[in-house]
């Protein structure tokens, strides 16, 4: 049973087919209209969400489809074995979307292969995002074969590492300017995948990052665990104040583009955190495709959920 958990098991074929059907779909809506009738998702959340819910909810309304949203708080998984309930909670859907704290539980999820399992965002995988993004950089570049160098800047995450995997398998060069990586994010077994492709490079010069660079990609410092009600929660303050110092050089502005590379497309993948990896100024940009690649999540889950349920 095919899976979307981490990228390390697609092929570069399969992830520019997912990419050029999103591309058909965005541009042919009506004729998907029905393709998923009487199927369902069921989008487990154990964590905040805006995009990632709305765009699965709305992608399989689209798609003549239902998503049914259930979290953590309001169902019982608290009280029993997570085995036991997610294997209970896949005999209802099609397809199960789980945005999950720990990626090991979306594994577990897969490794019944009742239905598919999609990682809708895990302390170490985005694959969604990932193929979203590069949706949002093959349609501003022409295609995928003109992305040539992607940046990544701030800290090492779930983010970057699918994107960082992704990219590399389809040939594209990704320079990763971050002091550090999160270290619940960290996977040796994708990061070796990733470096023998001999596509990923890493340095700590901005200019070195930045020349040439088609798109330029960074995401929040912290995690939202870190945050209640928008505030620093107090226990992580220490911690927030230490990171804030250690990448404010890698900061996403206007002018680290008029300085280094005026051509360089920013990305972000929302939530943006302004003053901190991102600046108004950058989000406003002429060159920001930002909410274009809020949208294009989607038009690929689209894509992924047919790919998985082989439609
Ligand atoms: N980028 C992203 O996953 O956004 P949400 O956390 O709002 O779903």
């Amino acid at each position: 049973m095919k899976h979307c958990l981490h990228l390390k098991d697609w092929q570069a074929d399969e992830i520019r087919a997912v990419i050029e059907r999103a591309m058909e779909i965005k541009k042919n809506p009506a004729e998907h209209g029905d393709v998923l009738k009487n199927k369902t998702l069921i989008m487990l959340f154990q964590k905040g969400s805006t995009r990632t819910r709305l765009s699965f909810e709305a992608g399989m309304t689209q798609l003549g489809g239902h998503g049914i949203f259930i979290d953590q708080k309001t169902t019982q998984f608290s009280l029993t074995d997570f085995r036991d309930e997610i294997r209970a909670v896949m005999r209802f859907g099609d397809v199960l979307m789980f945005r999950a704290l720990k990626a090991a539980d979306v594994l577990t999820a897969a490794s019944f292969n009742q239905i598919p399992v999609i990682d809708a965002c895990s302390e170490k995988y985005h694959p969604c995002q990932a193929l979203g993004d590069l949706l949002t950089m093959a349609e501003h570049s022409g295609g995928l074969d003109k992305i040539k160098k992607v940046v990544w800047l701030g800290i090492e995450n779930n983010v970057s590492n699918t994107l960082k995997l992704a990219c590399a398998k389809l040939g594209i060069d990704v320079w990763i300017a971050a002091p550090k990586a999160h270290q619940p994010s960290i996977d040796p077994e994708l990061n070796k995948m990733a470096d023998a492709t001999g596509k990923v490079h890493t340095t700590l010069d901005l200019k070195e990052a930045m020349e040439g660079a088609d798109y330029v990609h960074t995401d929040t410092w912290v995690d939202m665990e870190f945050f209640d009600n928008g505030k620093v929660k107090p226990s992580f303050q220490e911690e927030f104040d230490a990171r804030v110092a250690m990448f404010k050089p890698y900061q996403l502005n206007a002018a680290l583009l008029e300085k280094h590379n005026p051509n360089a497309k920013i990305m972000h993948c929302m939530p943006c955190h302004i003053g901190y990896e991102i600046t108004s100024d950058a989000i406003n940009h002429p060159n920001s495709v930002i909410f274009d690649q809020a949208e294009n999540r989607m038009h690929i889950q689209k894509a992924i959920i047919l790919h998985l349920l082989g439609k």
